[in-house]
């Protein structure tokens, strides 16, 4: 079996080697732009990994992978316009560097290079796998739609966060891990195996995104932290604070959650010194915690022997641990 490193590097030559030279040029610069190394891969190198478990040859399936790291760059692409947001691998957002109507044209183009690339999966599962790859695109765009209507809502709960960060996030790792599963032959029960343990990693890895927007390094995050509080996300730190806040610090958030007219910085700040006090940083590493737990105990339960589950292992710990 092939290590994480050597499939981001399959992943990273096939990705640069996509043919993207076609006219105006003013559509494919910023495809081009969003696709240069940077990202973790994590996306495609899960499905290489779970296509590896069962076969060898993984050059078959690199159209696909590199299919579905199109389709998440191009959902980051568009979510950068919907959230505002400046910085993203250290580098401006699309929007930024040209305008939002060149990042939703690009980011179309990217949506249907997506499919071309995954419509080259083996012919014979090719139903199966366009059929499960629509599904969570429409979940997706539903997270995401979910995640909007959440920031002017002050009562999202525990469980409607869950939901939503299930559809825009896990869904996709979910997926990966299950295409990768059908596309080299595996059984209904091994691919759904693979497919649950995707959705507790997914749960676990947004949950930590969330974290990392407000105590992330802001040398290596790539993004600007913060993000969040100044949208009004309501990430599960948010929903926590909410929850645990007492009289003075509850009028304190809902001041800041009202505001329209403020110093950025000076927002973050007092929101992140308000969590701090309410102490919500440890809770949400505690759900983190019990999401990577359920991973593992999902991986556990898939029909695969013991021995062919070592790079998910890997990769899990690595994504638990990640800065970036
Ligand atoms: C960012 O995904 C979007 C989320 C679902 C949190 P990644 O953290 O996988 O982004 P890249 O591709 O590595 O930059
Ligand atoms: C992103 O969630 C989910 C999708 C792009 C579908 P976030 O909005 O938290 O992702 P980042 O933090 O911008 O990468
Ligand atoms: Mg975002
Ligand atoms: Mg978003
Ligand atoms: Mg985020």
């Amino acid at each position: 079996m092939l290590t994480a490193n050597e499939l981001i590097q399959k992943v990273n030559t096939h990705v640069e080697n996509l043919r993207l030279d076609r006219k105006p040029q003013g559509l494919y610069d910023p495809v081009r732009y969003v696709l240069t190394p940077g990202g973790k891969r994590i996306r495609p190198v899960l499905m290489l990994m779970a296509y590896n478990i069962f076969r060898d040859d993984v050059d078959r399936i690199l159209d696909p992978a590199a299919g579905i790291e199109v389709y998440h760059n191009y959902t980051l692409l568009h979510d950068d316009v919907m959230d505002h947001a400046d910085m993203r691998r250290g580098k401006p957002t699309v929007h930024k560097v040209w305008n939002e109507n060149v990042a939703i044209l690009s980011g179309d183009a990217m949506f249907v290079l997506a499919y071309q690339l995954i419509g080259h999966c083996p012919q014979e599962v090719a139903r199966q796998v366009l059929d499960l790859f629509n599904i969570t695109s429409l979940e997706i765009c539903e997270g995401q739609q979910l995640d909007m209507e959440f920031e002017d809502r002050r009562n999202v709960s525990p469980k409607e966060y869950l939901e939503m960060i299930r559809l825009k996030t896990s869904v996709l790792l979910a997926a990966s891990l299950k295409m990768g599963a059908i596309m080299a032959g595996a059984n209904a029960q091994q691919a759904d195996g693979l497919y649950n343990f995707g959705m507790n990693l997914g749960v676990a890895f947004q949950l930590q995104d969330d974290l990392l927007d407000v105590y992330g390094d802001p040398a290596v995050f790539g993004k600007n932290i913060g993000g969040d509080i100044l949208c009004n996300k309501k990430t599960y730190l948010l929903i926590k604070a909410l929850e645990k806040a007492n009289a003075r610090q509850l009028a304190s958030l809902n001041d800041w959650l009202d505001r329209t007219d403020y110093d950025p910085q000076a927002k973050v700040k007092a929101v992140t010194d308000l969590y701090n006090e309410i102490g919500v940083k440890q809770l949400g590493e505690d759900q983190v915690a019990l999401y990577t737990q359920r991973a593992v105990a999902s991986l556990d339960a898939v029909d695969i022997p013991d021995c062919k589950k070592h790079e998910l292992r890997g990769m899990m710990s690595m994504l638990m641990n990640r800065k970036s």
